[in-house]
């Protein structure tokens, strides 16, 4: 049986998780997760372009057991990270993995100079929102018909990163 560590919230996760930067390799594996988290899921060339082409890029994924469980990825500009998408694979959610990802994704940005993260997601989504406000994220405006699939509105949110964490591990 695999050993767990306390992550954050208290929660039990397993010490056999790792993140590390996404590969070409995993785009198919993010593709899946993709089109079960997202009305509007980006195609596998979008990810190879972000990969190969975009250098503000820097994707993440969460492996656990050499499997792919979650991934993340976000635009460093200045001293902005501007997250562009995160998800945990269906079956794995609610058990503090997503709060994990962000964590990474924030330990991260902090690594590269960043001060600030921002993000939008849709106004439905409260799961989301919940999470991104558990880590330090605060509404700041709202992009009206921002979704084109249905013209949801998009909620902004803004989380000033704290540089302490730079160096911590869950
Ligand atoms: C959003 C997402 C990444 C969260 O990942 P997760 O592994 O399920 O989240 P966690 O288990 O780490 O939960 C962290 C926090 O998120 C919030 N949350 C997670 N699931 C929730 C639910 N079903 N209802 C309400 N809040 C929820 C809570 O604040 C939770 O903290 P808590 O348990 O201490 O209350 C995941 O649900 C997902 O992949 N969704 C589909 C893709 C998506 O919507 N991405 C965001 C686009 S902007």
């Amino acid at each position: 049986m695999a050993s767990v560590q306390r992550g954050e919230g208290g929660r039990l996760l397993p010490d056999s998780l790792v993140f590390r930067a996404m590969r070409l390799e995993d785009v198919p594996s993010i593709c899946q997760i993709e089109q079960e988290a997202f009305t509007s899921p980006w195609t596998a060339e979008a990810f190879i372009n972000e990969l190969t082409n975009n250098h503000f890029a820097r994707y993440m994924v969460m492996m656990l057991d050499e499997d792919v469980i979650g991934y993340g990825g976000m635009w460093t500009i200045m001293d902005e990270a501007h997250i562009t998408n995160i998800a945990v694979r269906h079956d794995y959610r609610g058990r503090g993995f997503g709060e994990r990802l962000l964590l990474e994704l924030q330990r991260t940005a902090v690594f590269f100079g960043m001060n600030r993260m921002t993000l939008e997601v849709r106004v439905s989504n409260e799961q989301a929102q919940r999470l991104y406000r558990k880590l330090g994220f605060t509404p700041s405006g709202v992009r009206p018909g921002y979704y084109s699939d249905n013209n949801e509105d998009a909620l902004i949110m803004w989380a000033e990163l704290d540089n302490r964490r730079a160096g911590e591990r869950a």
